[in-house]
């Protein structure tokens, strides 16, 4: 039985973060990056990184892919390549742009990696993580987004800088897309236990939540020349060790609703559980009225850049 095996589609800073983690934590033999429009950074990163590896006395190979087929039978594959917003685009062209990029890619990781589970973590995501099911036509618990790993994350952050105490022990929960209206979820979240609403305020609660849904443009503002890249990296490798390892760990992640959540047909950000077969459960918690209606805004989110596809002919 040969080890696992990962391929990282794009190597730019979410990539190339995320096949650092994933090489120097050893969750994957191989790692794979591929770049089909710069082949010598994806080699030379893979170089750096192989480098790396040998310091570290990990056992984790790092390789690079000259061509489509050399990201051959990979278990699980990372797709962070994808165009940044460009001064005059409008939201419509991102999303045509990488869905045209999320398509290509997704027809060679059905021809050489066809058992793989897919990560999509380009953005807009949710929609990316729809049209890679489309694309691939496989069953939704293989086509699994990360966002909701990161948006979490950030919110635990804000709770922190609030707090002023309980640093990793901060568990908090968003729902919903990747978008202006994703749904932090203040009273499903905890510090060591502790509900957070009973050791913050209403308005510091308030807070941390608008902070958690403007914490990618905070940073985007303040690098000046790109997106947020470690967190990203992180929640993308903490999914991918999930899968390799067959975990059945939760994490917040975009798949496919079928019903769940009373919805259908459309991607969003829920509790899932994660093994070797994706996502294995997609769990329904019991929303609230006023996080259903918060739930619902987001799916429309969604739903509007689906249609938006749909009406340009892409999938004509
Ligand atoms: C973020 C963007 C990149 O949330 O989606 O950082």
């Amino acid at each position: 039985m040969r080890g696992k095996r990962v391929g990282i589609i794009g190597v730019g800073k979410v990539g190339a973060t995320c096949a650092y983690i994933l090489a120097m934590n050893g969750a994957s033999h191989e790692v794979i990056l591929r770049s089909s429009s710069n082949p010598d950074k994806a080699k030379g990163l893979a170089l750096d990184m192989s480098q790396a590896v040998q310091a570290a006395q990990v056992h984790t190979v790092v390789k690079h892919a000259q061509n489509a087929s050399d990201l051959q039978d990979c278990d699980v594959v990372v797709i962070a390549a994808g165009s940044p917003r460009l001064p005059g685009m409008n939201r419509d062209d991102l999303l045509l742009i990488n869905a045209e990029m999320t398509k290509k890619v997704v027809q060679e990781i059905k021809l050489y990696s066809p058992n793989a589970i897919i990560v999509p973590v380009s953005n807009p995501l949710d929609a990316m993580v729809y049209v890679a099911l489309m694309e691939t036509g496989w069953d939704r618990n293989r086509v699994i987004g990360m966002a909701g790993i990161l948006d979490s994350a950030r919110m635990a952050h804000f709770v922190y800088e609030q707090l002023g105490y309980g640093a990793g022990q901060i568990r908090c929960s968003v729902m919903g897309g990747h978008g202006d209206d994703m749904v932090p979820l203040p009273q499903f979240s905890t510090v060591a236990g502790v509900p957070l609403t009973d050791l913050l305020t209403w308005e510091e609660i308030d807070n941390v939540v608008d902070r958690t849904k403007k914490g990618g443009a905070e940073i985007v503002s303040l690098l000046k020349e790109g997106s947020a890249y470690y967190a990203p990296a992180k929640g993308t490798s903490l999914m991918v060790e999930a899968i390799l390892s067959d975990t059945k760990q939760i994490y917040p992640c975009a798949v496919m609703l079928d019903g769940e959540y009373g919805y259908s047909d459309i991607v969003s950000g829920v509790p899932v559980m994660l093994g070797a077969n994706g996502a294995e459960k997609i769990i329904e918690t019991t929303l609230n009225k006023e996080q259903a209606k918060k739930f619902e805004k987001s799916v429309n989110s969604v739903r509007e850049l689906v249609t938006a596809l749909h009406s340009k002919g892409f999938y004509s």
